[in-house]
């Protein structure tokens, strides 16, 4: 064998994808399906529309055993094996080439498969269905950060507002015009300089009151601790946002307060610019994740899709 045919057996795809590290941060695992496992996956797939998936909650898990039957049911364990690695447990999974059908509903079904493959999403009262799209343009009027271009939505995990486990975070991009900055920015836990401190603190494990704006529909409470569980290793998973804390007392205002400017001024925090069809998938506990700022422009728009669920399995 030849080395120039060596080189290409190392670099062809095995099972349809393949799996590397992303360069700034070598926790972050970049998964890039190969044409061909585009193609049978959209092959596949065609029988079913969005709908479908939307009202028959069983043809989600079908067609996420569609797209791990196409990779030799090794895609399954692999995703799950990263995510429950808590030095790595997170992935960015980008494919080559184009779907031949309309790429947005190609990008649902994508979306849906991955998200069925490591668990299974929770109802997103935002939005009304299993997952929520929005959308990010120069002007806003919403009541929380979510939509706002022009600052920085500061470091958070999800589900810190609700009652239900958010193990996981999956953000895909569906559509960018004019778009400049707006990368997503990415810090683990364990990378925090500062956890020590925080996690140490007295307060790191008293009650606090979350709640959330009108926009999200979500009409409780919650109370839990910033630093709410350990995972299996004693390490551990947070629950942070600063927008949704409802400190009661100077204390706790100021615990608060602190965490956030500490989150902010980490250095070990890094950006990954997501393109249209990929999606960027995180332990929700071991991981806090925000946006950058994007450069005003009159045109812009940013279209994302969200899904938010907890583990099946371990
Ligand atoms: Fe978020």
């Amino acid at each position: 064998m030849s080395a120039i045919e060596q080189i290409q057996q190392v670099a062809a795809p095995a099972n349809g994808y393949n799996v590397q590290d992303f360069a700034e941060n070598k926790r972050l695992q970049v998964i890039t399906l190969s044409e061909e496992t585009l193609t049978a996956f959209e092959q596949e797939t065609q029988q079913w529309d969005v709908q479908a998936l939307e009202y028959k909650p069983f043809l989600r898990f079908a067609i996420a055993d569609k797209l791990d039957a196409i990779c030799g049911g090794t895609l399954s364990p692999r995703l799950n094996q990263i995510m429950q690695n808590r030095d790595q447990a997170a992935f960015l999974l980008q494919y080559e080439g184009q779907p031949a059908s309309d790429q947005s509903e190609f990008n649902v079904k994508l979306s849906t498969a991955v998200s069925h493959l490591i668990g299974m999403p929770n109802f997103d009262s935002m939005y009304g269905k299993y997952y929520a799209r929005f959308t990010v343009r120069n002007e806003d009027n919403s009541d929380s950060y979510l939509r706002q271009a022009h600052r920085r939505m500061e470091l958070h995990n999800d589900g810190t507002y609700v009652d239900e486990r958010t193990d996981f975070v999956l953000m895909m991009k569906m559509d960018e015009k004019n778009m400049e900055g707006g990368e997503s920015l990415l810090l683990h836990v364990d990378d925090w300089q500062d956890l020590d401190k925080f996690y140490n603190h007295p307060l790191a494990k008293q009650d606090i009151v979350w709640g959330s704006p009108p926009s999200k529909q979500v009409a409780y409470k919650v109370e839990h601790p910033v630093f709410f569980e350990e995972d299996s290793q004693g390490k551990p998973h947070m629950l942070f946002i600063d927008q949704f804390a409802e400190p009661q007392n100077m204390r706790q205002g100021l615990y608060l307060h602190q965490m956030g400017e500490s989150l902010e001024s980490e250095e070990n925090c890094f950006g990954v610019r997501v393109p249209v069809g990929s999606m960027l998938v995180c332990q929700n506990h071991c991981w806090v994740h925000g946006r950058d700022k994007f450069v005003p422009h009159p045109g812009l728009e940013r279209e994302l899709l969200r899904q938010r669920g907890h583990f099946t399995k371990a």
